[in-house]
C-alpha cells in the first residue's frame, strides 16, 4: 500500500479546525497522518498521570476518514517536571556547557532517569493504542542526533563509554594496544582513567577518537532498541521506525536500522544545490533495508529557528517532483512536513502545506494534485523496488576516521561518495549504499569509495566479490587503516593490494588548487588529459596494467588508475580523485548498461519492479524541458498516452512507464 499524508499536530488546534483539516486532507487522497512526537507533556503532565483522550479523538476521527495514523514516541522532549527531579539528564558539551531545556534533542541517552521516565511513557502508550483502530505503526523519538546532540560528555556518558570500552576490549593492556596510547604517553592502569575526548589543546588519539564516535553512536541505536523491544512486544501488530536524516554523519544507521522494520528520513531538497543529493540520500536511507517511507517530505518555505529566516518557497511544480522523485527511488510512503505553519514556537517561519491562515493555495493544490496522480498508480506500484546492480560502500567507521584526518585539505568523504554516486546515477543506474560487511552478491559492479579502514574481513568479502566475477572500483586512500584507526605496517592499500595488483609508491597531498596532470593510456578515455588535485598517489604497478599515468617529468612511469584482472573479476585502482564528465566517462566501462543511455544533465531515470512489472520513471529535477530517446513505445502511466522514443519532459515533470 502506498502511504501519502503530512505530519499533524492536533495538540495546537481547535477540534472544530480538526474537523476542518480532515475534509481537505480527504480531498487530498490522504490515508496516513504522523503525530505526537513532541506532546509527552501533553500525554504525562504530572509523572505518572496519562492523558491520551486529546488524541484519540483526532485518531478516530481520522479513522472515520480513512486516514491511519503513525504515532511517535516523544521521547525527544520531556515535560518540565522532569527537569525539576532530574537535573542530570540534560547533555554536556565538549567543553562543559549544559544544554538546556526550551528547545529539544537536550537530554543524555544514557541518563539513567531519562531511559527510565523514556521507558514509561513508551509503554504507556503502547499499551494505550496497542488495539486502537486506525494506528498502524510508531516513529521512536525524532531525528536522533539532530542539531549536533548526538556526543555528550557528562558525567553518565563518561561512565557508560569506560563500560562501552571494557566490553570492547577487555583489559586496559588491549585498550592501549589499539590506540597506540604509548604515543603521547596515554597509558591507562585502570578503567576509572579513561577520559572522554573533551576540549583539549592538539587533535585527540585517533583510536580513542573514533571508539568516542562508535560508542555515541551505539548511545542512539541502544535507546531506538529499548523502544523497538517493547513496542514490538505490546503492539505486535504495528510497524516500528526512526526518522533518519539522509547522510546525516554521526550515527551508524545500518546498525540503527537494525531495530526498525523499515527506516524513513526527513527530505528537505534544494539545501545542497543538486537535486541529485536528495537521491544519495533516498537510496543511502532505501539500502538499509530495501523499503523505506519520506517520513518528513518539504511543502513549504523553510525557516530557520536559529537565526529567525525564512527560507525559499519551492516553486510551481517542485513538491509534486520531490514527492515523485521519492517514489521513483523506491519510497513506499510520503509524509509532508506540515500540515500547517506554526502559530507560535521557535517554526513559526517553517511552512506546510497550508500557510498560517489555513486558507488553501496553489502548494496544497499542487499536493492534492499528486495524491490524485499517487492514487492512480497504487496498484502499479504495489510491490515495486528499487534493484541496483550497484553498490558503493559508505562506511561510517572510515566516515568519522576521515571526518577527522581528511589527509587533505578540502576532501570529504562523504562529498566524494557523493561525487562517485553521482557517476552513477547520471549512466542512469540506482546504487545501493552498503556498509562494509553486506553482502555483495548480485552486484554486478561495487564502488569502494576511499575505503581506508579495513581489515581482513572485509579484504576477503571484496576479494571474494571480485574473484566471483565482480568488478570492483577503488579510490585513494584505501586499505591504509585498522579497524582501530591506526595505520596498517603494509604498503599501500595493505590488505586490497594483491587484487589491485599495484601498491602506492608515494603519497603527495595537494595544498588547495594545486594540480598535476594525467594522461590515459588506455580504456575508453584513450589520449585524454585531466587536472588532478587534493591528493594524488604514485602507483607502482605488480600484475595490474596501468590505464592512466602522470605527465610530470619527475613522476615518469608512475601510474595515475590502474585495471587488474583478479579470478573472474576486474579492479580498478584510481590513484588519483576524478570527478564530472571524466570521473562519468571513466566509470562508463565498469558499470552494468542501463535502460537508457546518453541522459542529458537534469533528468534522472530510476526503475521499480516486482511481481506486477517494470516501471520506468523520468524525472526532470530542472525548470527546462528536457529530452531523451527512450528504446521504444511505451504506455505512460500518468496520461495512459503512448509516449517514446522521443520523449520531452517539461520543467519539474515526471513521466512514468510500463517497461
Ligand atoms: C526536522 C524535524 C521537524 C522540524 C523540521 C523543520 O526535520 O524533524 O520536527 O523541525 O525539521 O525544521
Amino acid at each position: 500500500m502506498f502511504y501519502y499524508g503530512a505530519c499533524y499536530y492536533p495538540e495546537h488546534w481547535t477540534a472544530a479546525q480538526v474537523e476542518k483539516d480532515i475534509a481537505l486532507m480527504q480531498k487530498a487522497r490522504f490515508n496516513v497522518v504522523r503525530m505526537g512526537e513532541f506532546a509527552w507533556t501533553k500525554f504525562e503532565p504530572e509523572q505518572g498521570r496519562y492523558r491520551f483522550e486529546w488524541l484519540d479523538s483526532a485518531i478516530k476521527a481520522l479513522h472515520e476518514a480513512g486516514i491511519s495514523t503513525v504515532l511517535c514516541t516523544p521521547t525527544c522532549i520531556p515535560p518540565q517536571w522532569v527537569y525539576a527531579k532530574h537535573a542530570d539528564v540534560l547533555q554536556e558539551k565538549a567543553d562543559g556547557t549544559v544544554q538546556h531545556p526550551g528547545s529539544r534533542c537536550h537530554c543524555c541517552k544514557n541518563a539513567p532517569a531519562y531511559q527510565m521516565l523514556s521507558e514509561g511513557i513508551v509503554r504507556e502508550m503502547a499499551k494505550h493504542y496497542a488495539k486502537m483502530e486506525g494506528v498502524i505503526g510508531w516513529q521512536v523519538d525524532n531525528e536522533f542526533g539532530c542539531h549536533g546532540t548526538t556526543r555528550c560528555f557528562c558525567d553518565h556518558c563518561k561512565k557508560a563509554f569506560r563500560e562501552w570500552v571494557r566490553e570492547r576490549y577487555g583489559s586496559t593492556d588491549a585498550v592501549n594496544e589499539a590506540w597506540g596510547t604509548s604515543f603521547w604517553g596515554f597509558d591507562f592502569h585502570q578503567w576509572y582513567e579513561i577520559p572522554l575526548p573533551r576540549t583539549m589543546p592538539a587533535g585527540p588519539n585517533p583510536g580513542h577518537w573514533l571508539d568516542f564516535l562508535r560508542f555515541s553512536s551505539d548511545s542512539q541505536v541502544g535507546f531506538q532498541k529499548i523502544q523497538y523491544d517493547l513496542l514490538k512486544d505490546l503492539c505486535p501488530g504495528h510497524f516500528v521506525t526512526h526518522n533518519c536524516m539522509g547522510c546525516f554523519p554521526d550515527i551508524d544507521y545500518y546498525r540503527l536500522s537494525d531495530y526498525m522494520d523499515f527506516p524513513v528520513w526527513d527530505n528537505y531538497p534544494n539545501q545542497a544545490g543538486d537535486p541529485l543529493y536528495e537521491s544519495y540520500a533516498h537510496e543511502i536511507t532505501r539500502s538499509f533495508k530495501g523499503h523505506y517511507w519520506v517520513m518528513e517530505e518539504r511543502s513549504g518555505t523553510t525557516g530557520d529557528a536559529s537565526a529567525g529566516l525564512m527560507g525559499e518557497q519551492p516553486e510551481p511544480g517542485e513538491i509534486r517532483r520531490w514527492a515523485w522523485q521519492s517514489s521513483a527511488n523506491g519510497a513506499d510512503g510520503i509524509v509532508y512536513f506540515r500540515w500547517r505553519a506554526c502559530l507560535t514556537g521557535a517554526e513559526q517561519y517553517w511552512h506546510g502545506i497550508l500557510d498560517h491562515d489555513s486558507k488553501p493555495r496553489r502548494r496544497y493544490r499542487e499536493v492534492r494534485q499528486t495524491g490524485k496522480e499517487f492514487a492512480r498508480l497504487a496498484a502499479a506500484l504495489e510491490g515495486t523496488q528499487v534493484v541496483p546492480k550497484v553498490a558503493l560502500i559508505r562506511s561510517f567507521d572510515t566516515l568519522w576516521s576521515l571526518e577527522r584526518q581528511p589527509g587533505a585539505v578540502g576532501f570529504s568523504y562523504d562529498r566524494h561518495c557523493f561525487e562517485m554516486y553521482r557517476a552513477v546515477k547520471r549512466q542512469g543506474l540506482s546504487c545501493d549504499m552498503v556498509s562494509m560487511d553486506a553482502r555483495l552478491d548480485g552486484y554486478v559492479t561495487v564502488l569502494a569509495p576511499s575505503l581506508s579502514l579495513v581489515d581482513e574481513t572485509v579484504a576477503a568479502s571484496l576479494a571474494a566479490f571480485v574473484r566471483q566475477g565482480g568488478t570492483l572500483v577503488l579510490t585513494p586512500q584505501s586499505g591504509a587503516r585498522t579497524m582501530s584507526n591506526a595505520m596498517w605496517d603494509l604498503p599501500r592499500p595493505g590488505l586490497l593490494a594483491e587484487m589491485v595488483g599495484a601498491t602506492v609508491e608515494e603519497v603527495r597531498p595537494y595544498h588547495q588548487g594545486q594540480t598535476n596532470e594525467i594522461s590515459f593510456a588506455r580504456g575508453s578515455l584513450i589520449a585524454q588529459v585531466c587536472a588532478v588535485g587534493t591528493w594524488v598517489e604514485l602507483l607502482e604497478c605488480d600484475t595490474a596494467e596501468a590505464l592512466a599515468e602522470y605527465r610530470d617529468e619527475a613522476f615518469k612511469g608512475k601510474a595515475a588508475i590502474t585495471r587488474n584482472e583478479f579470478g573472474e573479476g576486474v579492479v580498478y585502482y584510481l590513484g588519483v580523485y576524478l570527478s564530472g564528465h571524466i570521473l562519468e566517462s571513466f566509470l562508463r566501462d565498469a558499470l552494468p548498461r542501463p535502460f537508457v543511455e546518453g541522459i542529458s544533465e537534469g533528468l534522472e531515470i530510476t526503475e521499480r519492479t516486482g511481481e506486477n512489472g517494470r516501471l520506468v520513471f523520468v524525472v526532470n529535477n530542472t525548470a527546462e524541458r528536457k529530452s531523451v530517446t527512450l528504446p521504444g513505445e511505451f504506455e505512460e502511466l500518468l496520461t495512459g498516452e503512448t509516449v517514446g522514443p522521443n520523449l520531452k519532459v517539461s520543467g519539474n515533470g515526471v513521466v512514468v512507464v510500463r517497461a
